[in-house]
């Protein structure tokens, strides 16, 4: 394949991602925005094995053949609850290959060039190690903490802010030596002195994040891994993946500045660390001096249901744990051919991952037009008769506006509190992924459904003929 099929097909590519980030960016075009993304990376597959891979074909092909496998095996075997945490160690393997192709690049080419052209290639290489070094440790803690492998309490380190700038001014100074020793065909100290260093940085910035703020970290380590893959591209002189790995990057950072947002966090103090806890504690108190708790049977909750004029579902991670999606939306159905409104208020950070609902819901075919995010209906709950809230905990945690010391304290959340009658199914009194008591559960107009979601919403179906 001459050089320009191969470039006429990257621009084809890169086109089809373009067009696959735009379709993703709505549920209604995001079945095609994945058909554009699978057929832009089969054409760079074919472009890249036929145009560009000149030998070994053997190796290629059985690369491909491992690397396949063990997907296509994950893909099939992976819960949707297990998604974040299967994104996250993918994550890894981007930063990791950003490490060992810059490693390569450098045994292999690195006294080729002279000058200029040197020094650039030397920085090239040493920036695409680092951020690759970070985001390889870095995902595989947030892969630990997101399966709870490990807790999600954040480590903070004494002067932690005075770690970081240390290891910064030294992956800095090191780069200098770098680039200067590189020039006489050396350099190898310094790049392990800073693989070491990036490796470490990583595990630090994610071991110092409290559960409730993963999600901005989940999103910060998709943008580092967009840009470990272009720093990759520009090693391999790769415009291909230069392009796409920009696009991650890009699309990733956007996408931590909305959780940022979302959680009304500073993107810089999310990185410092330090917010969120995981001690299962409350500042308001113990259980006993929380208050008492009214707990409803299915047929209790489909009166109310049947008795109310407006309605209000907010799904949460134990809904994609329970699978319940389908019976909500049969519930849905039931309640607006009552003619009773029925609306769905969405939190950005609900469930495990950007979009967990929304996924969720569109799978069991919950019509677009009713589910809302939380900006665009938290000012309506006074009008509200009643609220389910299904397997949510945190994004529903008044303390978040009331405890002025609690580890989410400023997150915005759907303030169900406000309307006439709360139900809450859960299976226990158990606390959220950020491990914060919840005052809801005590207030006076809360109900509480125990019980798997599953299971409870099909007891409140059957009895809403
Ligand atoms: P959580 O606060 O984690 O609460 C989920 C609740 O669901 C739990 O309290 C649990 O209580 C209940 N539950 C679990 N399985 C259930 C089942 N089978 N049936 C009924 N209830 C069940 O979830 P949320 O309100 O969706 O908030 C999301 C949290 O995850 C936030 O803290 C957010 O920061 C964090 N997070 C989000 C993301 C993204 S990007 N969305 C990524 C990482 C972390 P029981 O055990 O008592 O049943």
């Amino acid at each position: 394949m001459s050089q320009g099929i191969v470039t006429v097909a990257y621009i084809g590519a890169s086109i089809m991602f373009i067009l696959a980030l735009g379709g993703l960016s709505r549920p209604e075009t995001s079945r095609r925005g994945n058909f554009y993304g699978m057929f832009g990376m089969l054409m760079a597959l074919i472009a890249t094995m036929i145009g560009i891979v000149s030998d070994n074909y053997f190796v290629l092909f059985a690369g491909i053949l491992i690397g396949g496998s063990i997907g296509l095996t994950l893909a099939k075997k992976v819960k949707m609850t297990q998604m974040p945490e299967l994104v996250a160690i993918l994550h890894s393997l981007v930063g990791l290959a950003a490490v060992l192709v810059g490693f390569a690049n450098f045994m292999d080419h690195g006294t080729d060039l002279i000058g200029v052209d040197k020094t650039i290639h030397d920085v090239e290489t040493y920036l695409g190690i680092l951020i690759g070094a970070l985001t390889f440790s870095g995902s595989i803690i947030a892969f630990l903490k997101l399966s709870a492998r490990i807790g999600g309490k954040p480590l903070l380190l004494p002067a932690r802010h005075w770690l970081n700038l240390g290891l910064l001014v030294a992956a800095i100074w090191l780069g200098t030596k770098f680039v200067d020793l590189s020039a006489m065909g050396g350099g190898t100290l310094p790049l392990v002195l800073m693989t070491i260093i990036a490796l470490a940085f990583g595990v630090h910035m994610v071991m110092a994040i409290g559960g409730a703020d993963m999600p901005v970290v989940v999103s910060m380590l998709n943008s580092y891994s967009g840009w470990a893959a272009a720093a990759t591209g520009f090693m391999l002189n790769n415009d291909l993946l230069i392009v796409v790995g920009a696009l991650v990057g890009s699309s990733g950072a956007i996408l931590s500045y909305i959780m940022c947002r979302a959680m009304n966090r500073k993107f810089i103090a999310v990185i410092a660390g330090g917010f969120g806890t995981s001690g299962g504690t409350t500042a308001s108190g113990t259980d006993e001096e929380a208050g008492d708790i009214i707990a409803l049977e299915g047929a209790e909750v489909a009166e109310l249901l049947l008795d109310a004029k407006e309605v209000m579902i907010i799904p949460g991670y134990g809904m994609a744990v329970a699978q319940a999606q389908h019976t909500v939306h049969e519930i849905t159905r039931k309640l607006r051919d009552k003619k009773i409104n029925v609306r769905f208020g969405i939190h950005p950070v609900a469930g495990r991952m950007p979009g967990h609902m929304n996924v969720l819901l569109a799978e069991a075919k919950v019509p677009y037009d009713i589910v809302f995010e939380l900006d665009e209906i938290n000012d309506d709950f006074p009008n509200v008769d009643v609220s389910v809230v299904i397997g949510a905990n945190d994004i529903v945690n008044p303390a978040a506006l009331e405890v002025p010391d609690s580890p989410i304290a400023g997150m915005p959340v759907l303030e169900c509190w406000q309307g006439k009658t709360t139900i809450v199914l859960k299976r226990s009194m158990a606390t959220g992924y950020a491990g914060v008591a919840n005052p809801l559960f005590y207030k006076e107009n809360t109900r509480m459904l125990f019980g798997d979601a599953r299971e409870s919403l099909d007891a409140v179906l059957k009895n809403l003929d």
